[in-house]
């Protein structure tokens, strides 16, 4: 994961409209590895066997090429991107570059916070229950304790949402996260577990996830610290539970491999394989000769980073107002936190 809608602020604006007719990523997302070190139940990406890391040279290779494509947001991600020797150099360049972001699992992020506290506009910190819930389904003891110890050394640097990944084995914990994330003075982002071919099956049944669903949205709607759009929470209830399905514009969104690889058409449906360098591709070209028609109407995940982005509407003023407008006062005043 993981982006979402509370990046989409300054520089989307200058982007789009330079750009009218055509097909291009705002947002980008890369992998720095899949090594992790946690086993997490949901996950198939420490299960991979094929690690290979770039060195920072490449990594800005990859930065340069994004950036001259048009991207304006760059989050980072794994596997655990903490356990890069070279994050902070990583991230240090990124800055430089695009609003920049990253999620975690936490367990080094109070270890690393010093190396990291400069270079970042936004962190995820991942937690998916309570004690010893979230420990169960990351797969180890401690993981909940390093998390929120990592939040708390955190806070002051940067804005902090907890990611919260909704399984079958956790439903009943979303209203102790939305607690723990007010106690601790930061938002929360959930997203539903997909149910990857590598990894254990741990999406949420369908009827008690829309009971979840609506649960969200109203908390969404009363104003709790929830950074999803209340749209996210509608289209999901309209599409898997009615007839109405969102339009998916996974173009908005560009991920990119631990090798420098182009994942297309998203990180979701082949199950996060790249096949062509970024550096070595005219992204735009590509982008504007794609045919992503079929996956319009796909509707499969409901991956925040895909699924946000796409719902962006310039005509619903409310949304604008949430979006974009709110999104740029919250960046100017450094703080995000409720
Ligand atoms: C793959 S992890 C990488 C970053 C870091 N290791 C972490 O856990 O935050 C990014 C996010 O993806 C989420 N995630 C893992 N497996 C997932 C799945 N099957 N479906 C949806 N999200 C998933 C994690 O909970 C986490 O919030
Ligand atoms: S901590 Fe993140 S990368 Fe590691 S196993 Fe869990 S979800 Fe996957
Ligand atoms: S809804 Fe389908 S096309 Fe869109 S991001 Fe998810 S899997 Fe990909």
């Amino acid at each position: 994961m993981s982006l979402v809608s509370s990046v989409m602020g300054r520089g989307i604006v200058r982007t789009i409209r330079s750009l009218p007719d055509k097909k291009f990523p705002i947002i980008a997302g890369h992998k720095l590895q899949y090594s992790c070190n946690l086993k997490c139940k949901m996950c198939p990406f420490w299960r991979r066997e094929d690690e290979t890391l770039l060195n920072l040279e490449d990594e800005i290779r990859i930065m340069d090429s994004l950036k001259k494509a048009g991207v304006s947001f760059l989050g980072f991600e794994g596997g655990e991107p903490l356990l890069r020797r070279d994050i902070g150099d990583i991230l240090y360049e990124s800055k430089r570059r695009f609003h920049t972001s990253m999620v975690t699992n936490g367990w080094l992020l109070k270890a690393k916070i010093e190396e990291i506290r400069d270079s970042l506009n936004y962190m995820f910190v991942s937690l998916d229950g309570i004690g010893e819930v979230h420990d169960r389904l990351r797969g180890m003891a401690g993981s909940f304790r390093h998390a929120v110890e990592g939040i708390e050394a955190a806070k002051g640097y940067m804005p902090i949402a907890i990611s919260s990944t909704i399984t079958r084995e956790n439903m009943d914990q979303v209203q102790g996260i939305v607690d723990l994330a007010m106690k601790l003075g930061v938002s929360v982002n959930f997203q539903i577990a997909y149910d990857y071919t590598t990894a254990e099956r741990m999406s949420p049944e369908k009827m008690r996830l829309r009971d979840t669903i609506k649960m969200l949205e109203g908390y969404k709607l009363s104003g709790l610290p929830i950074v999803n759009s209340k749209e996210y929470f509608s289209s999901i209830l309209n599409s898997w539970y009615g007839n109405d399905p969102w339009r998916c514009k996974p173009w908005l969104t560009i991920n990119i491999d631990p090798l420098g690889n182009i994942v297309q058409p998203c990180y979701v449906l082949n199950e996060y394989n790249g096949s062509v360098k970024v550096w070595d591709t005219n992204i735009l070209k590509l982008w504007n000769t794609y045919d992503w028609t079929p996956y319009e109407s796909c509707n499969k995940c409901a991956l925040a980073c895909y699924l946000e982005p796409s719902l962006f509407n310039w005509h619903n003023p409310a949304m604008v107002k949430e979006r974009i407008l709110d999104s740029v006062v919250s960046l100017v005043r450094g703080d995000l936190s409720w």
